[in-house]
Order: C-alpha cells, then sequence, then structure tokens
C-alpha cells in the first residue's frame, strides 16, 4: 500500500496540504522569543475566530485528550460533582476523567441516541460544578445540543466544558454566545494539521474557579498556561513542540484564507452529500435524532448493512486505497464512519462514495454502479 497515495476519509487525522507539510521542516527555535510569540498570538488570533470568543485560548502540547484532561482537572476536584452526558465514546472519556477528578454524575444515553434535555434539567437542578458535553460525538456521528445545554448550564450557574474535538473549524461553535466555559480542540481534525496539539479556551469564570482548586494537573494545568500566556512576550509553560506549531499556523492560515463561512458550508454539504451517496444505496445512518440533535456535519456515521461486518467493509475500502473508520469498542463490526473534514473536497467525498458501491456490490449488498455517486454529486452542486 502507497501510503504516500492513500485518501484519508476516517474523523482525524486527515490529510495536510503540502505546504503544512513543508512548515513542520523549518529550523527550530528559541521557545522563549519574539519570534515563538508571533507565532503563537498568530494562532491564537484565528483560533478566536474559529471560537467564535473573546475568551484565552492556548496550545498544549498533547492530543485532544491532553486538552480534554486540562479541562475537567484545572477545575475540578475531589468531592465536586460533574454532570457527565455520555452518548458516545468521548461522552466517556470525559466522565471517566470527571470520575477522575471528582465525582462524577453520569447521565448516559445509548451510544448514538439523542440527549433528553429534561433529564440534563434535573440533574443540574440536583446540583453540580460542572457539566461536559460533546459536541459532536465522533463514536456515534452525532451532534449533540451545545447550545441548549449552554442555557441551562448558564440558569443553574454550573460551569460548561465542551469537547468541540471534531465540530471547531468545521462546523459552528459560538462560545461566547453559548456560553461554553472551557473548549477543546485537536489539531488533527477539521483544523487539518498534524496530530499532536490542543487548543483550549477558557473563560473568566472558570479562571476563578481554578483560582480555588488546590489539586490540579501539573502539564495540563490551565492556570500556568494562563500565567506563561499573559505575559508581555507570549510562551507556553513547558517546551511546545515547535514544529506542530509552524504547521499548525499554516493550517489556521489555509482556514482563514477560506473564511470560517464557507468553511462550515463545505463541511456541511460534503457531509450531506455523503448521507445522500449512501441512502442511494440503503445505508442506513446510525444516530437516532430528536429535534435537537443532528447528523455530524463531519462525520458519518452508518450501520453495515445485513450480513456484512463493518470491519470488513473498511477492510474493502482500504484495498481500494481509501481509509474509513470503524466501529469503537461495542460498535465495532456493526458501523463504519466516513470523515468529511479538514481539507475534504468534493473529489474525495465523490471517490469515497463510488469506492464504497464498488465494495457493496462485490459483497453482494448492490445491484449496479452509479446511483450513489449521481445521489452525492447532485449535493455537491451546491458548492
Ligand atoms: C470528539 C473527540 N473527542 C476527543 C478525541 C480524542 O482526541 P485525541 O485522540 O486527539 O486525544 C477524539 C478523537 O477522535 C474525538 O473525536
Amino acid at each position: 500500500m502507497d501510503l504516500e497515495d492513500t485518501l484519508l476519509m476516517m474523523p482525524g487525522p486527515v490529510p495536510v496540504a503540502p505546504r503544512v507539510l513543508r512548515a513542520m521542516s523549518k529550523p527550530m527555535i528559541n521557545h522563549r522569543s519574539a519570534e515563538f510569540a508571533a507565532i503563537y498570538d498568530d494562532c491564537r488570533e484565528i483560533l478566536a475566530d474559529v471560537y467564535q470568543t473573546k475568551n484565552d485560548i492556548f496550545v498544549i502540547s498533547g492530543s485532544g485528550t491532553a486538552g480534554m484532561e486540562a479541562a475537567v482537572g484545572s477545575v475540578v476536584e475531589s468531592g465536586d460533582k460533574v454532570v457527565a452526558i455520555e452518548n458516545g465514546k468521548f461522552g466517556e472519556r470525559f466522565k471517566d476523567l470527571a470520575a477522575l477528578y471528582g465525582e462524577v454524575v453520569p447521565l448516559e444515553f445509548e451510544w448514538g441516541t439523542s440527549v433528553d434535555l429534561e433529564l440534563v434539567k434535573e440533574k443540574l437542578e440536583a446540583g453540580a460544578k460542572a457539566i461536559t458535553l460533546v459536541h459532536n460525538e465522533t463514536s456515534a456521528g452525532i451532534l449533540n445540543p451545545a447550545a441548549e445545554i449552554g442555557k441551562l448550564a448558564k440558569k443553574h450557574d454550573v460551569l460548561f466544558i465542551m469537547d468541540g474535538v471534531t465540530s471547531l473549524g468545521g462546523d459552528e461553535v459560538k462560545v461566547d454566545e453559548w456560553g461554553v466555559d472551557i473548549a477543546v480542540v485537536g489539531s488533527q481534525k477539521c483544523l487539518a494539521a498534524p496530530p499532536g496539539l490542543a487548543m483550549v479556551s477558557v473563560s473568566e469564570k472558570a479562571f476563578e474557579v481554578m483560582n480555588d482548586v488546590k489539586k490540579r494537573p501539573y502539564y495540563n494545568d490551565l492556570k500556568a498556561y494562563k500565567k506563561s500566556g499573559d505575559k508581555a512576550r507570549t510562551e507556553t509553560p513547558y517546551t511546545p513542540a515547535i514544529p506542530l506549531f509552524y504547521a499548525l499556523q499554516e493550517a489556521l492560515h489555509i482556514v482563514k484564507e477560506e473564511g470560517m463561512e464557507a468553511r462550515i458550508n463545505r463541511h456541511r454539504v460534503l457531509s450531506e452529500a455523503v448521507r445522500a451517496g449512501v441512502a442511494e444505496m440503503n445505508i442506513e445512518m446510525f444516530p437516532q435524532l430528536n429535534e435537537y440533535s443532528q447528523y455530524s456535519n463531519t462525520v458519518s456515521a452508518m450501520k453495515a448493512p445485513e450480513g456484512i461486518d463493518g470491519e470488513d467493509i473498511k477492510g474493502d475500502m482500504k484495498k481500494r486505497g481509501i481509509i474509513v473508520a470503524g466501529g469503537q469498542a461495542h460498535l465495532k463490526g456493526k458501523i463504519f464512519r466516513v470523515g468529511s473534514m479538514g481539507n475534504v473536497t468534493a473529489r474525495d467525498v465523490l471517490s469515497t462514495i463510488q469506492g464504497l458501491e464498488i465494495v457493496l456490490k462485490k459483497r453482494g449488498c448492490l445491484d449496479g454502479l452509479g446511483a450513489g455517486v449521481e445521489a452525492a454529486n447532485s449535493v455537491i452542486d451546491k458548492l
């Protein structure tokens, strides 16, 4: 398999632009210097637009999970109640983090089903310090109601911690308007940078809370990031992954050149095209929506057709040079997922739908070729 000629259609890592790869080959610099500060400031400025926030934003050298741990660990300590909403793998991760740092109040929904806001209200009425939500639950391809959770969190004066790992940079996220106190994104998803960086926005309220938390994580302490980020010549508390910062800066310039409105529209149209294509192949979407949830605009989760293992679809697609994702944990084999995030193009989506048609026809669950591609293409025409 030629790894230089493979189409990554998974929900991260995503293909990165050649200019982003080239940026990583620049010389190392002093990370406590005006040169590094300029890169960090530039990244934070563009990220503020992505996040739609005036809050502070920090860049942690670590993957998305490091950002999730920084978020929970910096404001939650032993005895603090955290309502952890779970309808997929990453909601479960927040639950585990909440249990590690504080006292978890689990609010579990079957993976891929919608969050019941009435139950959220009940849990918040009982009192809590924070609530966690995964905005775009990648494991199940469902977009959760962040704005509504934000309203409830505000009403009950509870910190709202949101995983925007696969929504920020690809779908609409309004951190200030929704009242998100801490929001996390990973570099290798919609921002189309390499893996290894986590960006975290932090509200004034969250900083106030942090001041009273005695046992915070060491490496992932957001208070330490604030102290270094507030210096006249901005820094990170520990040595940053400089090549990844170069790459992030270049990737964010691509985001800025495209503009967030166009970028969000492209993600929405291309994921709708994936859904239209698979619907034509009689493949069912996995999420069960209610009035407050939507299909993800960055990753589509589909049920494997009757009698076929989702892992086999993934394997057959890989043989064609297209990497899609399978299901995680108990969903392994039952679903498969197609990412359409980052710099994804119409050509990528059409190649994937065409590949799926061939794979499914070979496995005897499709009669002819072309209907899926045609359906996807008619959506793509909106771009
Ligand atoms: C929604 C969501 N949250 C968190 C993570 C974890 O990110 P990482 O693997 O970068 O630690 C992922 C990764 O796929 C994700 O999709």
